[in-house]
């Protein structure tokens, strides 16, 4: 639909979604299967009225990084993402292993110490896939080769910026405790390389839960899972996860402006609405009718009658 406010079309669209932890068949704890719940949240991602550009995946990709979760994982996503014509960036997670991922995911071979960091280009805006795992550990950590290299990726400005995609956000945790034994180490180092940068947005996953802050001066978005959440007012309980609330967050970037929404990854029932059947007679309608009819509190639509 063309724009009816007074903002144009978002110059990009991406969908942010994280943690889906696949498994080579069996269930995440017994109780949650990852894969239909990935699916589930891919057919509502088809749905959106705008479809992304881009699918950015920030880790914990494969639960127990098995070669056959990572060869699912492409096999679900790849063909969703190319029925809408978007690109596909993934992202090394704690739950991930980087020979592994190299060979699932991108038909190479990698070692332990070979970070999986790769720069995307989407039609001028770049994604810069940032590995801040550390092999045999869950908290998060760049090498100083990881950030000089970084910091030689946006010497350059891209056409429209950068979004820096990283399973540890580098942003406090007040709501989970215990996420701070696993976060990212040194963030003021990555802070120094970020400012000052074209980087627009930091994109993390990890917690489980929607969070956004700001690092260096930039926007952070953590998406939730679509596997599984976690429960941020447990009863009684030290850590709670959640077969409830996963969701994806949806980026709508502008010239100066990046607009985060989160989207549900499970349908709901419908409380009230308008058909398509609206559609084409809202289309004939001049501004003036159109406004009137929708701002308009006693307008026949308001009224329904
Ligand atoms: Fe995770
Ligand atoms: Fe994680």
């Amino acid at each position: 639909m063309e724009p009816l406010g007074q903002y144009p079309d978002p110059t990009h669209v991406v969908a942010h979604l994280s943690d889906p932890h696949l498994l080579d068949g069996s269930l995440l704890y017994g109780a949650v299967d990852t894969t239909a719940r990935l699916e589930a949240a891919l057919v509502r991602l088809a749905r959106l009225p705008t479809p992304p550009q881009a699918l950015v995946f920030t880790g914990d990709l494969a639960d127990r990084a098995e070669p056959a979760a990572y060869s699912t994982l492409r096999a679900i996503v790849e063909p969703a993402a190319a029925a809408i014509g978007a690109e596909v960036v993934w992202v090394m997670g704690n739950h991930d292993d980087r020979a592994a991922y190299a060979r699932g995911l991108y038909d190479t071979d990698a070692d332990d110490d070979q970070p999986q960091d790769r720069v995307h280009d989407v039609a001028g805006l770049r994604i810069v896939a940032l590995d801040t795992s550390v092999p045999g550990w869950h908290h998060g950590e760049l090498s100083e080769d990881q950030l000089a290299w970084l910091a030689d990726v946006l010497s350059e400005p891209a056409p429209h910026g950068t979004l820096l995609a990283m399973h540890h956000p580098p942003i406090p945790v007040p709501m989970l405790r215990l996420a701070e034994l696993i976060e990212l180490h040194d963030q003021p180092r990555l802070a120094e390389v970020v400012a000052g940068s074209d980087v627009r947005g930091i994109l993390g996953g990890h917690f489980h839960f929607t969070s956004w802050s700001t690092f260096a001066g930039v926007p952070v978005s953590v998406a939730s899972a679509t596997c599984y959440s976690s429960e941020l007012a447990p009863d009684r309980r030290l850590l709670s996860g959640v077969d409830a609330h996963q969701s994806f967050t949806m980026l709508h970037l502008y010239d100066d402006q990046v607009v985060h929404s989160v989207v549900p990854a499970l349908d709901a029932v419908e409380v009230s609405g308008y058909g398509l059947e609206v559609l084409e007679p809202f289309r004939a309608m001049t501004p003036a009718e159109r406004f009137d009819m929708v701002s308009r509190k006693d307008s026949p639509l308001n009224l329904r009658t």
